[in-house]
């Protein structure tokens, strides 16, 4: 049995810095599962195909040329769709929200879902996303859900932005966040929740090291 800890939780609240840094202690493989949304939403707007053409978005979830690389000047995975880096395209909240929007389309879902399990593959998984203790590993040994609460989360995510470069303000980012929040849990497929089996951190007041002590206790391997 391969060994998988799932990291899920609402935007902003940090769970792709806690995966990455995990990840590297572990010396485990990493899944952002919420880059294979993004990742989808841009191939999907690049293209052209609109929300309710099901049956093309379900052939392009099927057949998308999505892979992921080791980043070691940032310490993270590269993502490349069609064979162009597209990492930055990726991070912007315009793609975050059109990947929301398509992450509620239960087929869309179902085709995606087998490209994130093969990530599991030895010596263990780090897999952050939404719905990965709750669907994706549902039979995952270690499960974690950070919470925070959405001022901090929206302090996070605009700092996040700024990084990169990525111009944005706090209000707007709020509205972001609440909006995407709602949408990922209010969802009828694999709606973001806590699996009953996982131990919830409110990160409200930690820092990342104190989190990610936290997540290392829980794991012990
Ligand atoms: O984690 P993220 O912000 O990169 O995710 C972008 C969107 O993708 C998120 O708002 C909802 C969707 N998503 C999902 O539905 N299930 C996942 N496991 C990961 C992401």
């Amino acid at each position: 049995m391969i060994p998988v800890l799932t990291i899920d939780g609402p935007s902003g609240v940090g769970k792709g810095t806690v995966a990455n840094i995990v990840a590297a202690r572990l010396k485990w493989n990493l899944l952002d599962s919420g880059a294979i949304y993004r990742a989808f939403a841009l191939a999907a707007s690049k293209r052209n195909i609109q929300i309710d053409n099901i049956e093309k978005l379900v052939e392009l979830a099927s057949n998308l040329e999505l892979n992921f690389a080791p980043d070691s000047a940032n310490n993270t995975l590269a993502v490349y769709l069609d064979s162009q880096e597209v990492s930055s395209d990726l991070r912007t909240e315009e793609t975050a929200e059109l990947a929301s929007k398509f992450a509620m389309i239960g087929a869309i879902r179902e085709s995606l879902l087998i490209r994130q399990q093969d990530f599991r593959k030895l010596p263990g998984l780090v897999a952050d996303g939404r719905d990965m203790g709750t669907v994706v590993f549902k039979d995952a040994p270690y499960k974690v859900f950070l919470t925070a609460n959405v001022e901090e989360r929206a302090k996070r995510r605009l700092k996040q932005l700024r990084q990169r470069g990525i111009t944005g303000n706090i209000l707007q980012t709020l509205e972001d966040v609440k909006k995407r929040d709602e949408r990922d849990a209010r969802r009828k497929h694999s709606p973001l929740m806590p699996s009953k089996d996982a131990l919830i951190i409110d990160t409200s007041d930690l820092t990342v090291s104190e989190v990610v002590t936290k997540v290392m206790v829980l794991v012990k391997v």
